[in-house]
């Protein structure tokens, strides 16, 4: 993992997305990812983010026996299970070791052994190389620059990078502005909406857009 301290605007937002997921958001994170009821407005989000996992999954082989993948910022570890389920070896971190621990304890039992978990950063180079990466509404936080470099760092070393931006839809900028207002103390961490053409990274293309109540993403892939 690397040095806690924010010596750079990567490590700043990263700090403030693991106090968030592993403190006041952790039991909301839980229920929502769960089959538990929630709000209508929780519902949409739940729906689309199912569609988008889908999506997303869609972009690797349905057969994934022998292929490494990780499942970076795996949360409570809906990808990841699917991931093992279609055969793959998957390492799953998250920079939130609460949230690693529920996902550890989701996982069906015949796809244990299959999962290695792990707490720390998505971008630590001791994790190796990879057949692909998924990456799913765990790099929407980071500033463009911090993005692109994630994403260099992890084309880098895996064949293919699945990934989610906030699209820069009126809805999404305006959630933005709103949250730049509250004092940083306060601040949950703010999604950044990105506008993926003006993304500087090799072989990225885009592969569509989940729209569905409040759950507004777009999946985004860079191959080799
Ligand atoms: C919105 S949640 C999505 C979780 C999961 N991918 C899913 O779709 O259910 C974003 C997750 O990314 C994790 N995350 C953000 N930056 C990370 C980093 N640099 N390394 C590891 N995990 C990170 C957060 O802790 C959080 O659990």
């Amino acid at each position: 993992m690397r040095d806690l301290a924010p010596s750079t605007s990567y490590d700043a937002t990263r700090l403030r997305v693991a106090g968030y997921f592993d403190g006041t958001a952790t039991r909301v994170w839980e229920r929502l990812t769960s089959d538990a009821p929630v709000s209508r407005i929780r519902q949409t989000v739940r729906e689309g983010r199912d569609t988008m996992r889908a999506l997303m999954l869609g972009q690797l082989p349905e057969d994934l026996r022998g292929a490494r993948v990780l499942d970076a910022g795996c949360g409570t570890g809906a990808g990841a299970a699917a991931l093992a389920a279609r055969g793959a070896e998957v390492v799953a971190i998250d920079i939130s070791p609460k949230l690693v621990g529920i996902a550890e304890a989701r996982l069906p039992e015949g796809l244990r052994g299959r999962v290695d978990f792990r707490a720390g950063d998505m971008l630590d180079p001791a994790l190796g190389t990879f057949d692909a990466v998924l990456a799913m509404d765990s790099l929407i936080y980071y500033t463009r620059p911090d993005l692109e470099a994630a994403l260099t760092e992890l084309s880098a070393r895996a064949g293919r990078v699945v990934f989610t931006v906030a699209p820069r839809t009126p809805l999404l900028m305006g959630m933005w502005h709103i949250g730049r207002v509250f004092p940083r103390a306060d601040r949950s961490p703010v999604m950044i909406p990105q506008d993926w053409r003006r993304m500087q990274v090799p072989g990225l293309s885009r592969v569509g857009r989940v729209s569905r109540g409040f759950y507004i993403s777009e999946c985004l892939k860079v191959a080799a």
